[in-house]
């Protein structure tokens, strides 16, 4: 029997928490174009999240357990959709180490660190926008349609025990907390 929340529902939930941290990223670097000075400990916060949440927990959900079962049913990780999936999350991982690397020279008030940290951000709300369009309306169609029953059950239980795992310390709910606590003060 399949799961009456399907095999990439919990996916689908987190990308409307990391779309939702996305906004309030973008929020904060358009105050500061706006002239006011960029609010660093939040755009931390917002860097945090997405290292932690968008990518270790959610992303490796993603390439450890549903694109492993989708390479069972035919898919290659090599090329197609997976593939691109794949280097999508590479630009991702990318763009918040960018972020992450320029925060103390941002905090320090060095030009150069600022710029590269609101280019970085800017990048990243680019990216996970389309990139997220992507799974929702593409992969993760195929995906419900492809993984089902059985197969699908055992995914969901695989889905939980990953969320059961710290993420550099942090629980799935502490990384939630970091969002809702953005998502209070800015949203
Ligand atoms: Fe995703």
């Amino acid at each position: 029997m399949t799961p009456p929340d399907g095999a990439t529902a919990v996916l689908r939930e987190e990308h409307r928490l990391i779309l939702a941290v996305a906004g309030v990223l973008e929020q904060l670097l358009d105050a500061q174009t706006d002239g006011e000075p960029l609010d660093i400990d939040a755009v931390e916060s917002c860097s945090t999240f997405f290292r932690l949440f968008a990518d270790a927990c959610h992303h490796g959900k993603e390439e450890d357990l549903l694109f492993t079962e989708l390479e069972n049913h035919g898919l290659s990780r090599s090329v197609g959709p997976l593939a691109v999936m794949l280097d999508e999350h590479r630009q991702g991982r990318e763009l918040v180490g960018g972020m992450a690397a320029a925060l103390d020279g941002a905090r320090e008030g060095d030009d150069g660190a600022l710029r590269k940290l609101t280019r970085s951000g800017r990048g990243y709300i680019d990216l996970i926008r389309g990139h997220i369009l992507k799974e929702d309306n593409v992969l993760f169609d195929m995906a419900d349609n492809m993984v089902t029953g059985p197969a699908c059950e055992r995914l969901c239980d695989a889905y939980d025990s990953a969320c059961e795992r710290e993420f550099d310390g942090c629980t799935k709910a502490q990384l939630e907390g970091i969002a809702a606590d953005l998502l209070e003060r800015f949203a």
